[in-house]
C-alpha cells in the first residue's frame, strides 16, 4: 500500500519534471514568405519570430530550457565520455542563438566553443549576449566552407555538434557540409548529429533517419551508437 503510494508520487513528480512547454514564437502575419537565404533567417526567423532585438540571453535561454531543450542535450551528453580535465576544441555548426554552445561550455569548463551561423543577426546577437564569451570564438560563416579568417581548421576539432541544422539545408549545401565536417574534425574526433523533424516551413530537408546516417557513413564516418532523442554519435574514420 505504502509502496504503491510512493510509486505513484514518483510517477507524478517525473511527469511534472519532464513536462515541456511548447516554444512560443511570435509568427507575424507579415512574415516574409520562405526562401532559403541568410536574409530570410535574419529577418523572418531571428528578428521576426524570435524578436531578438528586444530580448537578452537569459530570456531566450529560459524559453528554450522550459521547452525541454537543455534536458534533451543533457540526456545525450550523459551517454558520451568527455574528459573534463582536458582542454577541448568544440565546433557548434549553425549556432543560432548559442544555446547548445552555452550548455556545453557550462558542462565542460575546459572547452573552447567555436560557433558560427550564416545569419548576421544571430551572430551579432551572440557576440553581444553569449555568457561564456571568454571561451568562445564566434563568426558569421557558411556550412559549405568552414573557416574563420586564415584559420581553415583541418583536423582540428575534438567534438562537433550538428543539432537541428541538416533539415534547414538544400541538398547540395547539406552534402558539402558533411565533407566539411569530415575535414575539420580530428581523426577519431566525435560528431553528435540530430535532425529536427517538425513540419516547419524552413524544414526543407527532412530525411528518413536511416538515410541521414547513411550519408554520413558514406562520407567517412563510423556510427558509434544511437543516442537518446534521435541523436547519433559518429567517429571520423582514421585512415
Ligand atoms: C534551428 S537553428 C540551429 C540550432 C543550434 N544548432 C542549437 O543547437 O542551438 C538552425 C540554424 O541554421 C542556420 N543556417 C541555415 N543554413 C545555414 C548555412 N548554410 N550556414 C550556416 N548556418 C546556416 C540558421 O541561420 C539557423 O540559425
Amino acid at each position: 500500500m505504502v509502496i504503491d503510494q510512493i510509486l505513484s508520487t514518483i510517477k507524478k513528480l517525473k511527469k511534472k519534471l519532464t513536462r515541456r512547454k511548447p516554444l512560443i514564437f511570435s509568427f507575424k502575419t507579415d512574415e516574409p514568405p520562405f526562401e532559403y537565404s541568410s536574409e530570410w533567417y535574419d529577418n523572418a526567423y531571428h528578428l521576426g519570430r524570435l524578436n531578438l532585438k528586444e530580448r537578452n540571453f537569459y530570456e531566450i535561454n529560459k524559453m528554450y530550457e522550459e521547452s525541454g531543450y537543455r534536458i534533451r542535450l543533457e540526456n545525450v551528453l550523459r551517454k558520451i565520455k568527455v574528459d573534463k580535465k582536458k582542454s577541448i576544441k568544440w565546433l557548434e555548426i549553425g549556432c543560432h542563438l548559442g544555446l547548445t554552445s552555452y550548455w556545453i561550455t557550462e558542462k565542460y569548463p575546459n572547452t573552447t566553443i567555436y560557433m558560427f551561423d550564416f545569419s548576421k543577426e544571430s551572430i551579432n546577437w551572440c557576440m553581444k549576449n553569449f555568457p561564456n564569451i571568454e571561451r568562445a570564438v564566434i563568426w558569421q560563416g557558411n556550412v559549405e566552407k568552414i573557416f574563420f579568417g586564415n584559420q581553415t581548421f583541418d583536423n582540428e576539432f575534438d567534438y562537433v555538434t550538428c543539432i537541428d541544422v541538416t533539415e534547414h539545408l538544400p541538398e547540395k549545401i547539406y552534402k558539402n557540409m558533411i565533407y566539411e565536417i569530415h575535414r575539420v574534425i580530428k581523426p577519431d574526433g566525435l560528431l553528435i548529429l540530430m535532425q529536427g523533424n517538425t513540419p516547419n516551413v524552413e524544414h526543407i530537408h527532412i530525411l528518413e533517419e536511416k538515410e541521414l546516417v547513411k550519408d554520413f557513413v558514406n562520407c567517412g564516418f563510423s556510427l558509434i551508437k544511437k543516442l537518446p532523442h534521435r541523436h547519433y554519435l559518429f567517429k571520423k574514420n582514421n585512415y
